[in-house]
């Protein structure tokens, strides 16, 4: 949820800011796209900021325009939208600047007092131009480094005190035009990293912003002010006492965040999965056992647990379904499923002996982090499954497995869904092993079934050119149905979700054994169902089942889209359509069955002519609740 670039360089040594803030916010995009903006200084007391509604292109338009591309800077920062308070427009963009064009602030996140300082400042006689939350801060900073009272002149103190008055989520960069040889930054509760460059300092939403330049970065805590210059940093807390971040080394590269040749990021990703999986379990079978990345409970703790919840948003959701059939098969806990948003806000039981599986692609997503927060309040012991490495969620969390899925640029997840379905399969098993559910072999067994994985993705990734022919038949349709039982339902609604988003058209997941209770009251000529087919040799009782579902739609005069095991020919005769996946354990059918319907969703958002990388409205990671 927006993305922030700051960069501090050396003239005449390092690449000049404008175009070093744009191509930063360029690999930022995926993190909102309502509005773009930059301000450069010129090390001589002046700025340049221009800022724009709408895409990135609309920027760097507005900057080629304004010459400012020749612009002789080594200090600029840049934002990119995803707007929450006041409509994507010029004005409503960031940068913010104060009334002398001096100073000029970023920011990500939403300042929940934003009313009261807003009608202090108006009080005081300042003008605010926007409709947003951010625009206060920079006057606030205004008043307090131009004001008569003891921060006056000094950034460092303003900065401090700007901090202190603001209540809710931010990360916010400030530039001073006549302090160009730094910017500042706070953060709390959203995220920002500093990358170590030579002669050159970076800040970023994330490391995307500065991947090209360094793979060395600093992990910063809650609450904390960072000041960059081109030879360092320093971070102190809100009171201005130094701290230390954290440091560590960023192991993917600028390579594995460009397009490499497909149209869409979207499109590489899911041609990455068979990778996702791998990098995920690679490292975590150890002498026969599972081990996570960090934990700080003991496998003690772990027996201890009597209940699970597992919270998570969206496509991290439908893994975390998947979650819950694994670890209750394997190690007989009872396992509640719970959408993030809403677990905080109902009183669940909860204690020392509840475990929370808190999983998350970005390990930023508010509405998780929020719920995990809660659940550690009341002394639950809580587990992250997340792809970023040093995110909030992992930190606040007492043990983190982290998915190696690599960068996911596109706002849809596809390798993250299966790198956390993985991921959770490896919990399950963790958890199995501390509880002595599962012997060592059985573990060993099942880690092999989850290795043999990545090549049955790549043998499912063969059906691309028939699932593309098949998105043209749908491509103008506006309602698609998704059927699947046990394992298969979970797949349904990530299927639901990915044409949803990314077409536009309203789709729906659900049980197959449900749709007579309701749902197949929406079927008429012609309605697209997809069908998840579990495998006839695997599960023949559920699939025997669901060969009656596809009966019961197709009489009613649906056209069905069967995703079935090779080999399954007990489904031709009710299917309009048949994708292919190979076969394989039950419990993993999913790590299979979800490709096809991620490229059926890219497939028909391309035919209507939709950018599948962006779609609208949405935001990468959403640090908002
Ligand atoms: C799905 O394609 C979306 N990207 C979205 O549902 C996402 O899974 C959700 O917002 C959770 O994000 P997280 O994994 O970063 O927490």
């Amino acid at each position: 949820m927006c993305g922030i670039v700051g960069y501090v360089g050396t003239p005449g040594k390092t690449p000049s800011a404008v175009g070093l803030v744009l191509d930063g916010l360029r690999r930022m995009e995926y993190r909102g796209y309502d509005s773009a903006g930059i301000a450069a200084l010129d090390g001589k007391g002046g700025m340049a900021v221009e800022k724009r509604a709408g895409r990135l292109d609309n920027l760097a338009e507005a900057v080629e325009d304004a010459n400012l591309n020749n612009y002789e800077s080594t200090t600029g920062l840049g934002h990119i939208r995803w707007a929450t308070h006041g409509r994507p427009t010029d004005v409503n963009a960031h940068p913010h600047v104060d009334s002398d064009n001096k100073i000029a602030i970023v920011h990500n996140g939403i300042i929940e007092n934003f009313a009261v300082l807003r009608a202090e400042l108006e009080a005081d006689g300042f003008g605010l131009r926007s409709d947003t939350d951010s625009e206060t801060i920079v006057h606030l900073l205004h008043r307090e480094y131009y004001g008569d009272g003891e921060n006056r002149g000094s950034i460092d103190k303003s900065v401090r005190a700007v901090a202190n008055m603001l209540e809710g989520a931010f990360t916010i960069v400030i530039a001073h035009a006549d302090h160009p040889d730094r910017l500042l930054a706070c953060r709390r509760n959203t995220p920002l990293v500093v990358g170590i460059g030579e002669d050159a300092m970076f800040l970023g939403s994330d490391v995307a912003a500065f991947i090209e330049y360094t793979r060395q970065a600093v992990e910063l805590g809650q609450d904390n002010i960072v000041t960059i210059t081109k030879d360092g940093y320093t971070i102190t807390d809100f009171a201005g006492t130094e701290i230390e971040g954290r440091p560590f080394t960023i192991d993917w590269d600028l390579e594995a965040a460009e397009k490499d040749g497909y149209d869409y990021f979207m499109l590489k990703e899911i041609a990455e999965q068979p990778h996702a999986i791998a990098d995920t379990l690679r490292g975590h079978l150890h002498n026969g056992r599972i081990v996570l990345d960090e934990q700080r409970i003991t496998d003690e703790d772990l027996r201890q647990i009597e209940k699970i919840f597992v919270v998570a948003c969206g496509s991290a959701y439908h893994s975390g379904m998947l979650a819950k059939y694994a670890i209750e098969h394997w190690t007989r806990v009872p396992v509640e499923i719970e959408l993030a948003s809403e677990f905080r806000y109902r009183d669940a039981v909860l204690g020392p002996d509840t475990l929370v599986l808190a999983i998350s692609q970005s390990g930023e997503t508010a509405d998780t982090l929020e719920a995990l927060r809660h659940a550690r309040a009341q002394k639950a012991r809580v587990l992250a499954i997340c792809n970023t490495n040093g995110a909030q969620i992992p930190r606040e969390s007492d043990a983190v497995l982290y998915t190696h899925a690599g960068p996911e640029i596109a706002v849809a997840s596809t390798k993250s869904f299966l790198a956390q379905v993985t991921a959770n399969y490896l919990v399950g098993l963790a958890l199995a092993q501390a509880r002595g559910t599962k012997y060592a072999e059985e573990v060993e067994e099942i880690f092999q079934d989850l290795e043999n994985m990545s090549a049955k993705v790549e043998k499912t990734l063969e059906q691309w050119d028939n699932v593309n022919e098949i998105a043209g038949h749908f491509a103008q349709n506006d309602t698609m149905l998704f059927i699947g039982r046990n394992v298969g339902y979970p797949v349904a609604l990530e299927g639901a979700l990915k044409l949803k988003e990314l077409a536009y058209i309203h789709a729906e997941g659900f049980p197959a054994g449900e749709l007579k209770h309701g749902p197949i009251a929406l079927l008429e000529e012609g309605v697209p169902v997809i069908v998840i087919m579990p495998s006839p040799k695997r599960h023949p009782l559920l699939h025997s089942k669901m060969v009656s579902n596809v009966q019961e739609v197709q009489a009613r005069g649906a056209t069905t889209i069967v995703i079935a095991e090779e080999g399954d020919d007990s489904v031709i005769p009710f299917a309009d359509h048949i994708v292919r996946i190979p076969e394989c354990p039950s419990l993993l059918q999913p790590l299979v069955a979800t490709v096809p319907l991620q490229m059926l969703a890219a497939e028909i958002a391309t035919q209507r002519g939709y950018d599948v990388d962006k779609p609208r409205n949405l935001a990468k990671s959403v640090t908002v609740e």
